[in-house]
C-alpha cells in the first residue's frame, strides 16, 4: 500500500470520529463510539494498524509516527466528552440540585439614598479640596454653643429645643450635638490655617415628625479658613455644590440672615417648583469664633455653611415628605 493512500486512511479516521463525538449525549453512546473507533479487537484504528504492515519497509516508520498521532489525537478526542459527561452529571447529583428547574433571581441591595447624598456631596466638596472629616454626635457645652457664640442665656440653649443628656450632678452637660458645626470647632482647635474640611453626620432636635422635619437628620457643615476669602468664594463654593449634586440649571438663592458665628450671614436656598426652599445658613467666620479656637482674627478669615441633607436629597429625588427616607418601606428605598 503506497503511503499516501495510508495517510488518507488516518485523516478520514480523525475526520469520522471528531463528527461523532460532537453529537455525543450520554456515556451510552460514548461507549459505542469508543468500540467503533478504538475497539482493540475490530475498531477501525485497529484495521488501519494492520495496513502498516503493507507499507513499503522504508515508509514504516513514517507511517507508524503518524499513525501514533492519530491515536492520541482521537484518544484524547474521547477523554474530553468523557469529562464533558461526568461534569454534566456529576454536578447535580452531588449538590442535589435540578438543573432543569428555572433559576432564582439574587436580589442585590443598595445603598440608602441618604447614605448616597452624603458620598456624592463628599466626592463633589473633595474636588473642590476639602477634607471629610467626622465629630462625635454626643457634645459639651462649649463646642455645640459656647465656642459658636450662643451665649448660657440663647434660646437655642433651651432645654426643650435640645436632647440633653443625664450627666452626674455637677459634671458638665452633655447633649446630641444639634448641629454639625461643633466639628468646625473640633477641627479649628486641632489644626492650623489654611484649612478645608467638609464633615456630613446627623444631628437632634426635639421637633415633631412632619415632611419637612425630624428629630434627628443629617448636616453637611463646611469650612473653608485662607487668607483672603471673600463672600463671593462663599457662593461660588455653594453653587458649585448644587449645580454638581442637581444638575447646572438649578437657581440658588442668598438671602441675609443671622447666625451667632458667622458675620455677615446668608440663608441659602434653591429654587424648587416656582418656590424657594431653605436649605441651611453660612456666612464668613465671625471674629469671636477664631478668637476662640486660639486664631488671629485679624490675620485669618474664611466662611462656613451648613445645609441640610435630607433637603438636597429630597430635592434632587423630588421627595415631598422626608419621613419616607426613615419609614424603612423597601417600595420607597428600592426607587434610588
Ligand atoms: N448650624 C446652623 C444650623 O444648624 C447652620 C449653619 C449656619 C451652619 C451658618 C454654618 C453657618 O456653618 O455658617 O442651623
Amino acid at each position: 500500500m503506497a503511503i499516501g493512500s495510508f495517510l488518507a486512511e488516518l485523516v478520514s479516521f480523525r475526520d469520522a470520529a471528531a463528527a461523532a463525538l460532537g453529537g455525543i449525549a450520554d456515556e451510552a453512546a460514548l461507549e459505542q463510539a469508543r468500540i467503533e473507533f478504538l475497539g482493540a479487537r475490530s475498531g477501525r484504528l485497529k484495521s488501519i494498524q494492520k495496513l502498516l504492515a503493507g507499507l513499503a519497509p522504508a515508509d514504516r516508520p513514517a507511517g507508524g509516527r503518524h499513525f501514533n498521532e492519530a491515536k492520541a489525537a482521537v484518544t484524547a478526542l474521547f477523554s474530553g466528552v468523557q469529562e464533558r459527561l461526568a461534569a454534566g452529571a456529576a454536578a447535580p447529583v452531588a449538590a442535589g440540585i435540578d438543573v432543569t428547574l428555572p433559576g432564582e433571581a439574587v436580589r442585590f441591595g443598595h445603598i440608602h439614598p441618604i447614605t448616597q447624598t452624603i458620598r456624592r456631596v463628599q466626592e463633589i466638596m473633595a474636588r473642590l479640596g476639602f477634607e471629610s472629616v467626622d465629630g462625635p454626635e454626643v457634645e459639651d457645652q462649649w463646642h455645640n454653643f459656647e465656642a459658636l457664640a450662643i451665649p448660657a442665656e440663647h434660646p437655642a440653649r433651651d432645654p426643650l429645643d435640645n436632647f440633653y443628656l443625664a450627666v452626674a450632678r455637677g459634671a458638665d452637660p452633655l447633649l446630641l450635638r444639634s448641629q454639625t458645626s461643633t466639628v468646625q470647632i473640633r477641627v479649628m482647635e486641632s489644626r492650623r490655617p489654611p484649612l478645608r474640611i467638609v464633615s456630613l453626620g446627623r444631628v437632634y432636635r426635639p421637633d415633631t415628625a412632619d415632611a419637612t422635619h425630624y428629630p434627628m437628620f443629617h448636616q453637611v457643615e463646611g469650612l473653608l479658613i485662607e487668607p483672603g476669602t471673600t463672600m463671593a468664594h462663599l457662593k461660588s463654593v455653594l453653587r458649585q455644590l448644587a449645580a454638581s449634586f442637581l444638575g447646572g440649571d438649578v437657581h440658588v438663592r442668598f438671602r441675609p440672615s443671622f447666625f451667632p458665628f458667622t458675620e455677615p450671614s446668608v440663608e441659602f436656598d434653591m429654587e424648587w417648583g416656582g418656590r424657594w426652599i431653605e436649605m441651611g445658613g453660612a456666612g464668613m467666620v465671625d471674629p469671636a469664633v477664631l478668637s476662640a479656637v486660639g486664631y488671629d482674627p485679624e490675620r485669618v478669615s474664611g466662611f462656613a455653611f451648613g445645609l441640610g441633607v435630607e433637603r438636597i436629597a429630597a430635592r434632587r429625588y423630588g421627595v415631598a415628605d422626608i419621613r419616607d427616607f426613615y419609614r424603612n418601606d423597601v417600595r420607597f428605598l428600592r426607587q434610588f
